[in-house]
């Protein structure tokens, strides 16, 4: 632990040689977490046993859980600190960050994305609307060191591979051009997520009782809130219900007197909560999902939004492996159906007999319908498959539209 202790000395004497520049900064911690690589010498367990035994602990940047399983200061002044995140099934939001700095893999590996905010509405200080542009979908490995600009010119999120990752951030308290650390939701939303305001915060609490006691007033009481609601109110409400309630469908009481309320702004909201869902499911199902190239798979599935850019990715991790193929085999073991009394294996919960995997294989090389019978036709009865043309054509319609795998068809 002494190796952090040195880092920020190091860190305090440079930054003030810079002036205390916040531009400067990024590229100070990038410099120092390079020359003294604290990821080298890194035992996952160490931090704890420092934690338990320190008589000197570090001022930290907040008690409260959430970023971070957990999160640990291991040094901070008044205007710097060093913290460590463990992550064991952590996916960030998209994100951008109210201070500068940089952080370094110590373990484990992480697919990072990195975008861009196209804003075309900014509501109040609190919430915009515009469009989320994807830049970059890499690999980060142990050592591998991002820098990180305040605001919105370095917006990005990370889903950890393996349990657990640990990430070490170099970074100022604040800086002046961060403003509310905007966290974005796909493809139209910013907010800042945190409720300051006791009345929202007590609504938001209140709509756990009313969906533990579904009393039949309750559309009644929602509807007449989302009415008297801002835009941001209403998303939070929106999204406490999918949360309260994990179907999109507990929305659709809800949607004509939001639009009656905030007209266009409200419309904006129907697909960011259809990609929300589709979110939460990956994200709940990756906690069943222990194999690392499975957890790839599903990462991809996450933050890929085209096909063919998730093949690209597959081909440049695997470059001696046929991505179709590859992509053929995570699939059929994650839609085998969970032997009964077998041991718990990873499973999406979503069975696919043979011939639907064979048609997923074909869609896969974007192939059209015809192609699809052609082949069915080589393991199955023709006169059989021909019958069952209209199906056939259904079960391809209803993949590439499926939550979990519709990025994959997405050309
Ligand atoms: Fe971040």
């Amino acid at each position: 632990m002494r190796i952090f202790q040195d880092m920020g000395r190091l860190l305090q004497e440079r930054w003030l040689k810079a002036q205390h520049s916040e531009e400067a900064f990024p590229d100070i911690a990038a410099e120092v977490l390079r020359e003294l690589a604290p990821h080298q010498a890194f035992q996952t367990l160490e931090p704890l046993e420092w934690l338990y035994g320190t008589r000197d602990f570090p001022k930290q940047l907040t008690t409260r859980p959430g970023f971070g399983q957990p999160a640990l200061t291991v040094f901070s002044d008044s205007r710097l600190l060093i913290d460590l995140y463990y992550w064991v099934d952590g996916t960030t939001d998209i994100h951008q960050h109210g201070f500068c700095g940089a952080f370094q893999v110590l373990q484990g590996s992480s697919i990072h994305g990195h975008y861009r905010w196209h804003e075309r509405n900014k509501v109040n200080s609190r919430v915009a609307f515009g469009d989320m542009e994807l830049l970059s979908v890499t690999g980060l490995f142990k050592g591998d060191i991002q820098r990180i600009l305040g605001g919105d010119r370095y917006i990005h999120s990370l889903f950890h591979l393996e349990r657990p990752s640990v990430t070490c951030v170099v970074r100022t308290l604040h800086s002046p051009e961060g403003g509310y650390q905007y966290s974005y939701k796909k493809p139209h939303l910013a907010y800042y997520p945190g409720v300051e305001d006791a009345h929202t915060s007590k609504v938001l609490q209140s709509l756990s009782l009313l969906a533990e006691l579904k009393p039949p007033e309750r559309t009644r009481l929602i509807s007449g809130l989302i009415e008297r609601s801002d835009i941001l109110t209403c998303f939070l409400v929106f999204e406490r219900l999918l949360q309260l309630h994990k179907k999109l469908e507990a929305l659709d009481p809800y949607w004509d007197v939001a639009v009656r309320a905030h007209g266009g702004l409200a419309e904006e909201l129907r697909p960011v909560f259809k990609e929300y869902m589709r979110q939460a499911l990956l994200i709940d199902r990756r906690g069943q999902v222990k194999d690392p190239e499975h957890r790839y798979f599903l990462a991809l599935l996450l933050n890929v939004e085209r096909g063919e850019h998730i093949q690209q990715l597959v081909r440049q991790r695997f470059p001696d492996r046929d991505p179709v193929e590859l992509i053929m085999k995570w699939v059929t073991a994650l839609t085998q159906p969970v032997e009964a009394g077998g041991r718990a294996r990873d499973s999406l919960g979503v069975p696919l007999d043979e011939s639907a995997l064979i048609v997923f294989r074909e869609l896969l090389h974007s192939r059209g319908h015809a192609e699809v019978m052609a082949r069915l036709k080589e393991s199955f009865d023709d006169a059989e498959v021909e019958g069952q043309s209209d199906d056939i054509a259904a079960l391809a319609a209803s993949l590439r539209e499926s939550t979990l795998f519709q990025p994959l068809f997405r050309r």
